[in-house]
């Protein structure tokens, strides 16, 4: 099923609750532009993909919660709902990307008010049924890349959770399984919103993927011992010059898996790609809360002293040379990634 969906009857975005997974598999659902806003600020959807359609629906919510009767009075709402939307989170530019992509429709429409909140609910369910499509091709080329037998170190969640639906460096490793290919993943926990653990752990035994949970240190040593071959993370931010900015660790992981000779992909649509961003420093890095590293318990004890404090970058950025190859719709992209990306992006 879908992680995001419009409800026809109800006028309502409904949404599972990714917070409790995997204990609890609930549905949350939504009237207004800005309770989807504070869906995306708290996690219960995230991933970038997921974001992106996620800002879109709630564009659509805000159509139909205008009052306004003039063109230029449903513009105004909708501009504001997108500047409200906008500030939901920083890093992934997906939504940035879909608020841009519903604004440049309005701003062109010619029509009434009514016809207006139609074409603004048609292209939210453009972009979540494009993601899906997206998703399957890069799938495909990505898939190519994986070998029977293959051990894939994942980072964060990246699969249809993280999406509207199949998903992207997991939607790889779905694909490739799919296919008949033998894999196995290592699965980084993903401190500490625990994104390996609880989300990406949990759709891998749906698809009957083999799977050890490692500790996000760990991978490093895996390597050392010729357990890993490849490995495999999604994207949430990428600079023109091919720095990846995504779930805080893939820096680390990058490093480790360089050092070994093994190859690291970032899989990710072009959406995600900030052409207006020339480096990876430039990329806003989202600091979260601290109770988010601190609130955690050990035989039922906080585990940090009480006065302890944190630093809580929810991500950070892989310089292109880490960075064996971009898995995207348009095909593997291999480095120079400025250059190869402008061939890729004619096809
Ligand atoms: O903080 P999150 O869970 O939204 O971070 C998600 C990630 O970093 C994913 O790897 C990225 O968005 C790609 S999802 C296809």
């Amino acid at each position: 099923m879908r992680t995001i969906t419009w409800n026809d009857e109800t006028h309502q975005v409904e949404m599972i609750d990714q917070r409790l997974l995997p204990r609890d598999f609930k549905i949350l659902t939504y009237d207004q532009y800005q309770g989807v806003a504070e869906a995306i600020r708290t996690m219960v959807i995230r991933g970038a993909p997921a974001i992106g359609a996620a800002a879109a629906f709630g564009m659509a919510l805000a159509a139909y919660q205008s009052g306004a009767k003039t063109m230029a009075g449903l513009q105004a709402d909708l501009k504001a709902a997108g500047d409200h939307l906008n500030t939901a989170r920083p890093t992934a530019v997906n939504l940035a990307w879909a608020i841009r992509r519903m604004l440049d429709a309005v701003q062109r429409f010619d029509g009434t008010p009514d016809a207006l909140r139609a074409q603004v609910l048609k292209l939210a369910m453009d972009i979540a049924d494009e993601d899906v499509e997206i998703n399957k091709r890069l799938a495909t080329y990505g898939a190519a890349l994986i070998e029977d037998g293959d051990h894939i170190v994942h980072h964060c969640n990246t699969g249809a959770l993280a999406t509207v639906d199949w998903g992207t460096a997991l939607g790889v490793i779905r694909m490739a399984h799919e296919q008949g290919k033998r894999i196995h993943v290592f699965v980084d926990e993903t401190r500490p919103r625990l994104q390996g653990a609880r989300l990406t752990a949990w759709e891998l035994e749906q698809y009957g993927i083999p799977y050890d949970i490692i500790t996000d240190g760990s991978s490093g040593y895996l390597m050392r011992k010729g357990l890993v071959q490849k490995v495999l993370f999604g994207a949430d931010r990428v600079a023109a010059n091919g720095d990846v900015a995504n779930k805080i660790g893939s820096y680390m992981l990058a490093l480790a898996a360089y050092d070994n000779a093994i190859p690291a992909y970032s899989v990710f649509p072009v959406s995600t790609v900030d052409f207006e961003l020339p480096r990876g420093e430039l990329i806003p890095i989202e600091e979260r809360e601290d109770a988010e590293v601190l609130d955690l318990t050990l035989m039922g004890k906080p585990v940090a002293p009480v006065k302890a404090t944190a630093r809580n970058f929810a991500f950070d950025v892989t310089p292109n040379r880490l960075i064996s190859g971009w898995v995207t719709e348009k095909g593997v992209i291999y480095p120079p990634f400025d250059v190869n990306m402008q061939a890729a992006m004619g096809k």
